[in-house]
């Protein structure tokens, strides 16, 4: 029978009280806000300290991540690290999460094949990230690729029209109230693993860094 019910959302499982991110990553563990939990590994939370200057989002944990428990630790991360590092952007400086904390695949044969999470889930994934926003007082959010995209700035943003650009957030959000977070500044870019797929991969690669090094301006 295919699923016609909403998931009921996140926000049955964040901690109304938290006031860490530790608090915040160990009631994760247990969100079964929507129904990716059910075939995923685990909840995979973002990683960074309290204090970063930026916020990098991704779109989902990967194959990796999902086996690791930790966001950006497979070949998108690999990647991601060094255009970080040739942006001139400190890697202490970077807290990184992801729009959606479960694994979302298709099995064929062995191998778990990514899919990318839908509009369903990335709503009933969102409490988690505002409520990774509230405890973070970051000066600028990376937002990779489209998902991330969705979640952070409305599903009418296209990072291909609008990326490498800065903008204020949450003011540039769909509903900036969702965020009930300071005013910061924002810039679209690629995901990493556009850049692994892309038929140019250098010149993918260099428009990344491109972008990344328009985001440092601010730091
Ligand atoms: N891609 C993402 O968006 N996030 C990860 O954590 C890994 C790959
Ligand atoms: Fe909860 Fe998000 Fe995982 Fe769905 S994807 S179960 S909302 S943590």
């Amino acid at each position: 029978m295919p699923r016609t019910d909403a998931p009921i959302g996140a926000q049955h499982f964040v901690p109304a009280d938290a006031h860490e991110l530790d608090e915040l990553k160990a009631a994760a563990a247990h969100c079964r806000g929507c129904e990716l939990y059910e075939d995923a590994t685990q909840t995979v939370f973002g990683r960074g300290n309290a204090d970063a200057r930026v916020v990098f989002v991704g779109e989902q944990p990967g194959d990796v991540e999902d086996q690791k428990g930790l966001p950006f630790v497979g070949p998108a991360g690999r990647l991601l690290r060094e255009a970080v590092d040739d942006a001139g952007i400190d890697p202490g400086s970077v807290y990184i999460t992801n729009a959606v904390k479960h694994f979302r695949f298709e099995l064929r044969g062995k191998r778990r094949i990514h899919q990318s999470p839908g509009p369903t889930h990335i709503t009933a994934c969102r409490p988690w990230l505002v409520a990774e926003f509230a405890q973070l007082k970051p000066e600028l959010v990376v937002v990779l690729g489209a998902t991330a995209a969705k979640a952070l700035l409305g599903p009418s943003f296209r990072v291909t029209r609008s990326r490498g650009q800065l903008m204020p957030w949450p003011a540039s959000a769909q509903h900036p109230e969702d965020f009930p977070v300071a005013e910061v500044q924002a810039l679209a870019t690629i995901h990493p693993s556009a850049v692994l797929r892309a038929d140019d991969r250098d010149a993918a690669y260099a428009g990344l860094v491109e972008d990344l090094k328009v985001a440092a301006t601010v730091l």
